[in-house]
């Protein structure tokens, strides 16, 4: 298979990213893409050119209509469930054996990092597959949520509370743990990935941006211009699953010569 020379990392990137001892992969809903999960911005496909995040993606609107938002974020759960991690994020499982420390931090719901088998996975914005009690906020089991006949099920703990999913809505803080994790990360790494993000949220938006002042070179992969391009070593336009395939293909030939 010949590679496409646009979606190889520049010789002396490449040689920084073999002697790196700790590599940052920030991701977000284009890293999903592949995977047959939309994208939010995409002016013809994304999540919000369909539908209005003020209307489903807060806890007033979830107060409104909590039967409209469960149904909502079921047909979601659905998609999420039957997709299937591509051949970039088994890839990144290959690079984690590669580098010293992988950290993946992830803006996405749904799973697919840890599902290919990586192991340091952060999520900045929870996840779609778990539910959370909408007054305590403890965690509510998926055989209880599917046990139930209720359009948001009941929650176990308080008796007006109600099921919800466990993801970060428009107005909530960021679970403290990740976000400290991610920070953290990102201050110690020597190399840095953003890869299918808009680079338009914070605080997401901003760990490519530490890392690069701890002078870790950044790499994005994303076939389009974002706010965080100007400031990358190098971008490369292409979509994650090839790019990321050609990249650690290229990383195992390096590293076989160096033996
Ligand atoms: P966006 O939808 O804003 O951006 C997706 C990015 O992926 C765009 O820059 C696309 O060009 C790029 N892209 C599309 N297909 C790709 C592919 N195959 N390979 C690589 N890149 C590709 O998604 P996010 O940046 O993740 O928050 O959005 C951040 C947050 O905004 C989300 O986590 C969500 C949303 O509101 C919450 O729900 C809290």
């Amino acid at each position: 298979m010949t590679e496409a020379r646009e979606f190889r990392l520049s010789d002396a990137l490449l040689d920084r990213l073999a002697r790196a001892r700790s590599v940052l992969v920030l991701t977000g809903a284009g890293m999903s893409a592949e995977s047959g999960i939309p994208t939010f911005r995409d002016a013809q496909t994304g999540i919000w050119s369909k539908f209005r995040p003020e209307e489903l993606a807060t806890p007033e609107a979830f107060a409104a209509d909590p039967d409209r938002v469960w149904r909502w974020y079921e047909a979601r759960r659905k998609t999420v469930r039957e997709a299937q991690p591509h051949a970039g994020y088994l890839a990144l499982v290959e690079l984690e054996a590669l580098v010293g420390e992988l950290n993946v931090v992830t803006q996405n719901v749904d799973g697919l990092h840890q599902r290919a088998g990586s192991h340091r996975v952060w999520e900045l914005h929870g996840n779609i597959l778990r539910s959370k009690c909408h007054l305590s906020l403890r965690p509510i089991g998926r055989e209880w949520i599917e046990e139930s006949p209720q359009t948001p099920p009941p929650s176990p703990y308080v008796p007006e509370g109600l099921a919800r999913p466990d993801v970060v809505w428009f107005g909530e803080a960021l679970p403290t743990a990740a976000v400290e994790a991610a920070v953290e990360a990102a201050s110690r790494c020597d190399f840095c990935f953003s890869i299918g993000t808009s680079s338009l949220v914070q605080p997401a938006a901003s760990l490519p941006l530490y890392a690069l002042e701890r002078g870790a070179p950044l790499v994005e992969i994303n076939p389009e211009h974002t706010p965080l391009s100007a400031q990358a070593d190098q971008c490369i336009r292409g979509m994650a699953s090839e790019v990321l395939v050609t990249v650690v293909s290229q990383l195992q030939a390096a590293k076989r010569e160096n033996r």
